[in-house]
């Protein structure tokens, strides 16, 4: 083990492995219980459920909001859009059915780009999206397992994510004795402990200088040097086009606050929420939520331009969900999944939206017409 060679690694660099390490990485492999079918980690049978998972209208609404920017950008020759960290392919699934069904001519431009770490989500995503029908699918859809091998300016068209920025790994740091330090982890006895380094990397003190990370005492929190990475490559990639992420976190002022005493770090095992990250290695889902700020100013920094920022129900709102679901049964399983999405103390608020631009003029989004925030709560730091 890592561990037994060199010491103790960082809390970023455990996170990396209990999720990602090949083959035994959460999410390299479907889960596998005594007495259970294997079942999917992601959805009421795994450990968590997602927006997409809950109910097909996130994508139907992206798709008029994507179909406005390709009118922004001229109707390019082949329109890309990337997902990143696609989990069982069903918002891919729903998003290219709804192309399909909606303008016949944006779907016959469209490239859909995934990019997945997990070669086991991979294999899912293509058995989900193999529905779609093989001819389409040679020509339109295509896999990377990480943005390094997406060149600079390849894509025209929007990069888009849902929940994979809260699956970076994450480095932690506790305030003690007036002093910051990070969070390590070491192996003892035949369990997982946490040991505390006072002498901070430069990359973690760059981090903290930038984003002007200020902790009190006892305080315990978390630094996103992958989301910082991530957020460059995604400008680096982009040409011309939108980024929109979407997932649950906060602004600065809102993410270090000093009653946040634990931070935002969690882990999910069967629906059930610990903040234990040292049980059930490898098989319970470990996140932290997203600082929206510095993914923000990362990003104008590197030369994407902060369109907006708002909640997931009124961007679903600005979108025009109330007019896609009039028609249907009010009592209907879709009707109740969506009400899931608005609702103002759950997902709808917990959940935002964080659009950028290159390469465009600026112009109105719909799905931002409702903010809940004005921009300057997400560059003010
Ligand atoms: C929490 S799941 C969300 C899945 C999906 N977007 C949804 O909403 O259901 C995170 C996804 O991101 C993928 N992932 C994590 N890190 C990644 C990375 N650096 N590049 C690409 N995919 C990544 C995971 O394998 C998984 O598919």
């Amino acid at each position: 083990m890592e561990i037994d060679l060199n010491g103790p690694i960082s809390f970023a660099r455990f996170m990396e492995l209990a999720l990602y390490d090949v083959p035994h990485g959460y999410y390299m492999t479907k889960k596998v219980e005594p007495d259970l079918p294997p079942s999917d980690r992601i959805g009421w049978g795994g450990d968590f459920y997602t927006a997409p998972e809950l109910s097909p209208i996130l994508a139907k609404t992206l798709v008029r909001q994507v179909l406005a920017i390709d009118d922004q950008l001229g109707h390019p020759a082949q329109f890309t859009f990337m997902e990143i960290g696609a989990g069982n392919g069903t918002f891919a699934f729903d998003f290219i059915q709804e192309c399909r069904s909606i303008d016949s001519d944006f779907y016959h431009r469209l490239s859909y780009q995934i990019i997945e770490r997990s070669p086991h989500l991979q294999s899912r995503q293509a058995a989900k999206l193999s529905e779609i029908g093989e001819g389409w699918g040679n020509k339109h859809l295509s896999w990377k397992s990480s943005l390094e091998n997406v060149e600079t300016d390849s894509v025209t068209g929007v990069v888009f994510s849902n929940e994979l920025v809260d699956a970076l790994p994450v480095h932690r740091v506790r305030m003690a004795d007036h002093r910051l330090h990070e969070i390590c982890v070491a192996y003892k006895g035949g369990h997982f402990v946490e040991c505390l380094n006072h002498r901070l990397s430069p990359n973690l003190i760059d981090y903290i200088e930038t984003h002007k990370v200020a902790l009190s005492e006892a305080q315990t929190s978390e630094l996103h040097l992958a989301a910082e990475i991530w957020m460059r490559h995604v400008a680096r990639l982009l040409r011309r086009g939108v980024v929109v992420t979407i997932d649950y976190g906060h602004t600065h002022g809102d993410y270090y606050r000093s009653d946040r005493k634990d931070g935002t770090f969690l882990c999910y095992y069967r629906h059930a929420i610990s903040t234990d990250p040292y049980s059930r290695v490898g098989e319970q889902d470990m996140t932290a939520h997203v600082n929206f700020s510095a993914l923000a100013s990362v990003g104008t920094t590197n030369g994407l331009d902060l369109i907006g920022f708002t909640t997931m129900a009124n961007w679903l709102i600005g979108l025009g969900v109330e007019e896609l679901v009039r028609d249907q049964d009010q009592e209907s399983e879709d009707v109740k999944a969506l009400t899931k999405l608005l609702r103002p103390h759950g997902m709808g608020t917990t959940f935002k939206v964080l659009a950028q631009r290159k390469g465009m003029e600026p112009f109105p989004l719909q799905g931002l017409r409702y903010r809940a925030f004005f921009d300057d709560a997400v560059s003010s730091q």
